[in-house]
């Protein structure tokens, strides 16, 4: 049977949720990566910054918008060095700015993707997939890039079912 892995990057704080802000205590993408974790048996990976991002919504989506200006590579708490032993690696985060966060490219910029299959997960609030499957095009060297998955944040919760059948489905 085929491995899996999750890594995933996502926030707690102030968000965008149908229109109005609110305070997250759980970030949309965690739940959406514990869902396929539970679904394939799977192992989860957080990417997580030394310097947090901004609790304030606002605040954050200025801080999000320089860095990718400046295509920032902030520093992780703690780097996954191998992904050996895994054949699927999915790759969940928020849409910020069109894209994942650039905290997401720290890390698979140090990895060895050849041979590999790749999925992006992205949960948004509109956006869709927006350009998951092209950062990992640009991202993963030499991995195929799969079926991914989108989420609406605002319905993380309620998307176990989808999220489970869009797992079974594509990561074997
Ligand atoms: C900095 C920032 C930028 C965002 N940009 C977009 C965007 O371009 N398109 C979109 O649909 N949602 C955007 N959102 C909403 C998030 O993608 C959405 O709320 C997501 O589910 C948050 O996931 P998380 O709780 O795991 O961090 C943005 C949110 C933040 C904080």
């Amino acid at each position: 049977m085929s491995k899996t892995l999750v890594i995933y990057y996502s926030r707690t704080g102030e968000n965008y949720v149908n229109g109005r802000i609110q305070s997250l205590s759980k970030g949309n993408t965690e739940i959406v990566a514990e869902y396929i974790a539970e679904a394939v048996d799977a192992d989860l990976f957080q990417i997580e910054t030394v310097k947090p991002y901004a609790e304030d919504y606002t605040r954050c989506t200025e801080e999000a918008q320089e860095e990718l200006r400046v295509n920032a590579r902030p520093e992780l708490k703690q780097m996954l060095s191998s992904i050996e032993g895994y054949d699927n690696i999915v790759v969940a985060g928020p849409c910020w700015w069109g894209t994942y966060p650039c905290a997401v490219f720290t890390q698979l910029e140090q990895l060895d993707f050849v041979g590999k299959h790749v999925f992006p997960v992205m949960t948004h609030e509109g956006s869709g997939m927006a350009g998951s499957a092209r950062a990992l095009k640009k991202y993963c060297p030499g991995a195929e890039v799969g079926t991914g998955l989108a989420v609406h944040g605002a319905d993380a919760k309620n998307s176990r079912h989808a999220v489970e059948t869009w797992a079974k489905d594509n990561l074997k």
